[in-house]
């Protein structure tokens, strides 16, 4: 039985070995290379070898599926620091910064073609399940992208539009990791899609946890610009949690929301947030959502050491710094 390290490693290992083009190619692949190489937490691949061997000790026949979710992951983050204005992600700076927009299109398009060959790279037997739930969970990334930043000009949103958003940009490709995962290892379809719930609810964890570092993180750690969402007017669950507050602070926080993008805003946005202990009703949800999670895990039909080992990992994603 593998550790998460392992797994990490061994992820990290398959995608230096990924040798992508160069020569005259190389103002196309080195930003997929710079982007790639920085170093993430690799939670996606992770789980989808962690499923796929807790269904069928089939991690080998895996790596693949699993290097596509990631590249797919570093594509996403390269287009969202565009739509985010993001300067530096895991502590170096943006494709976009570093080299122009264009490329950060192009070379996250290729990204995407590149990914799903991989995700293809799966028996045939099971190829049109696996490309099936790889494409309804882009369309849905994209959904989820677009509502994103529809909201930014809405000044009022509710807990209901907003976990609509965040299931889709960051919820379904967890969930669809460690479906894809379950599939390869031979699972049931009912432990498929139980599986796909363990990761859809994680995934909301997770992003609720990542609106939380974006105001109160600490940005070495984090490896991102604190403040971004805010000086970006993203509905983020502070925000949508503080709307649920009484009159005269909602309305503190509304103005708050349309100081001029900087410092002052943020300040201001982030005292508001303490005073209403916003940090306590975060880490609620975020419990609420892992519960969530480990209900799904015990509903599968996997033996208890294995469930053990997912509510681990679940328990690790929600309670990270970075
Ligand atoms: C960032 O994902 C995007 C979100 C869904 C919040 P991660 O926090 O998993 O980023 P890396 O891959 O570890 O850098
Ligand atoms: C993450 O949203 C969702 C996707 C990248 C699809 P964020 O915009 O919060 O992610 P970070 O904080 O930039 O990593
Ligand atoms: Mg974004
Ligand atoms: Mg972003
Ligand atoms: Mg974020």
């Amino acid at each position: 039985m593998k550790t998460l390290d392992e797994y990490r490693i061994e992820i990290e290992t398959a995608l230096r070995a990924l040798n992508l083009p160069g020569g005259k190619f190389a103002n196309l692949y080195s930003p997929i290379e710079y982007a790639m190489s920085a170093g993430g937490k690799r939670i996606r691949p992770v789980l989808t070898l962690m499923t796929a061997d807790a269904f069928g000790e089939k991690a080998p026949e895996a790596i693949k599926a699993a290097l596509g979710l990631e590249i797919f992951h570093n594509f996403t983050l390269i287009h969202d620091d565009v739509m985010d204005k993001s300067e530096i992600r895991r502590g170096r700076t943006t494709v976009h910064k570093k080299y122009d927009e264009n490329t950060a299109i192009l070379s996250g398009d290729t990204m995407l073609t590149l990914a799903t060959q991989y995700i293809s790279d799966v028996p045939d037997e099971i190829l049109r399940k696996v490309l099936n739930s790889f494409n309804e969970m882009a369309i849905k990334v994209y959904e989820g992208q677009q509502l994103d930043m529809d909201f930014e000009k809405r000044e009022s949103i509710d807990l209901s539009d907003y976990i609509e958003m965040i299931e889709r940009k960051t919820g379904s490709l967890l969930g669809t990791c460690a479906k894809i995962g379950a599939i390869i290892g031979g699972a049931s379809d009912q432990d498929a899609e139980k599986m796909y719930e363990f990761g859809l609810q994680t995934g909301i964890a997770f992003q609720v946890q990542d609106d939380w570092l974006d105001t109160f993180g600490d940005p070495t750690t984090f490896g991102k610009s604190i403040g971004g969402d805010i000086n970006n007017a993203k509905k983020t669950y502070l925000y949508v949690s503080a709307l649920q507050q009484d009159g005269e602070i909602v309305k503190a926080l509304k103005e708050a929301y349309r100081i001029p993008a900087g410092d002052v805003r943020v300040k201001a946005v982030t005292r508001l947030y303490e005073k209403l202990g916003i940090d306590e009703s975060a880490k609620k949800a975020v419990n609420h959502f892992s519960s969530r999670a480990l209900k799904a895990i015990n509903g599968t039909s996997l033996p208890e050491e294995e469930k053990e080992r997912f509510r681990k990992l679940a328990e690790k994603l929600i309670g990270r710094k970075k």
